[in-house]
């Protein structure tokens, strides 16, 4: 009987003991918690990857699926930047789709008789402009009725668009009439060139936004400022 007694304070002794075990376990846990919460968030707890992922996701759903960037850039020799592979006016327009979540189509001739050395260059694109020539560019143009904005860029070629591009413009002057065409440059002084108006004029119908231009030397060499000058435009236009 007395060895029952003993057994059974020794149970009721273990349990209190888990009891109070238990009880400090919550307590010692908490601080950490609370200390640790915003580090977590910060270093990607699954909480957080998961808010982000949503966010991205809807980024791309409400805006990638709706805007399309179209631009010409060439590689090869190029002002003041020397032998290039990777085109001025490509970098500004990839920064744009990045930052909007956008769609890219690059304008590429179909029968690529643009020279690689710079002064070669010139002298066919003025050829090109003097005869007002519509060089064709290869690949299908994705579907357009898919897309309310679409961002427009080129390197500035003699103080106007490249000939290539009122090719694009002029083929697809119905299907942009009434979107909203934001025009984009890259050049060595002379800004955007009248971009817009040439833009407004070549597509009408069509509402053409406050343009942005870069200098190729900068796309090339500082291309922390340009993408810091992309996003605040972009966001002046409200995307
Ligand atoms: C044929 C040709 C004509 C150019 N005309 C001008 C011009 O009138 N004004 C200007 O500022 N830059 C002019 N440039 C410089 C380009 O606009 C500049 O280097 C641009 O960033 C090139 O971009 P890309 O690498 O995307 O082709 C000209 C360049 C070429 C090849």
């Amino acid at each position: 009987m007395r060895k029952r007694i003993q057994n059974l304070i020794c149970l009721a002794l273990a349990f209190v003991l888990v009891l109070s075990m238990a009880a400090c376990g919550r307590a010692g846990n908490s601080p950490e918690q609370t200390s640790s919460a915003a580090p977590s968030e910060e270093t990607g707890s699954p909480a957080a990857s998961a808010a982000a992922t949503d966010a991205d996701a809807d980024k791309s759903h409400s805006e990638g699926s709706r805007i399309l960037v179209v631009y010409f850039s060439r590689t090869g020799e190029q002002y003041t930047v020397g032998v290039i592979d990777h085109g001025n006016t490509a970098i500004v327009a990839e920064m744009i789709a990045e930052e909007t979540g956008a769609d890219l189509f690059e304008i590429l001739p179909e029968d690529d008789h643009y020279p690689m050395t710079y002064a070669e260059l010139t002298d066919v694109a003025k050829k090109e402009q003097n005869e007002k020539a519509r060089p064709a560019y290869a690949g299908d143009v994705p579907d357009l009725s898919q897309y309310d904005t679409v961002f427009i860029g080129a390197p500035v070629w003699w103080g106007d668009w490249p000939m290539i591009m009122y090719t694009f413009f002029e083929e697809n002057a119905e299907a942009l009439s009434g979107k909203t065409l934001v025009p984009f440059s890259t050049h060595e002084g002379s800004g955007l060139s009248g971009f817009d108006k040439k833009l407004s004029s070549a597509i009408p119908g069509s509402s053409v936004q406050s343009g942005f231009a870069a200098r190729g030397n900068d796309c090339q060499n500082d291309q922390d400022s340009v993408r810091s000058a992309v996003n605040d435009w972009i966001a002046g236009l409200g995307f």
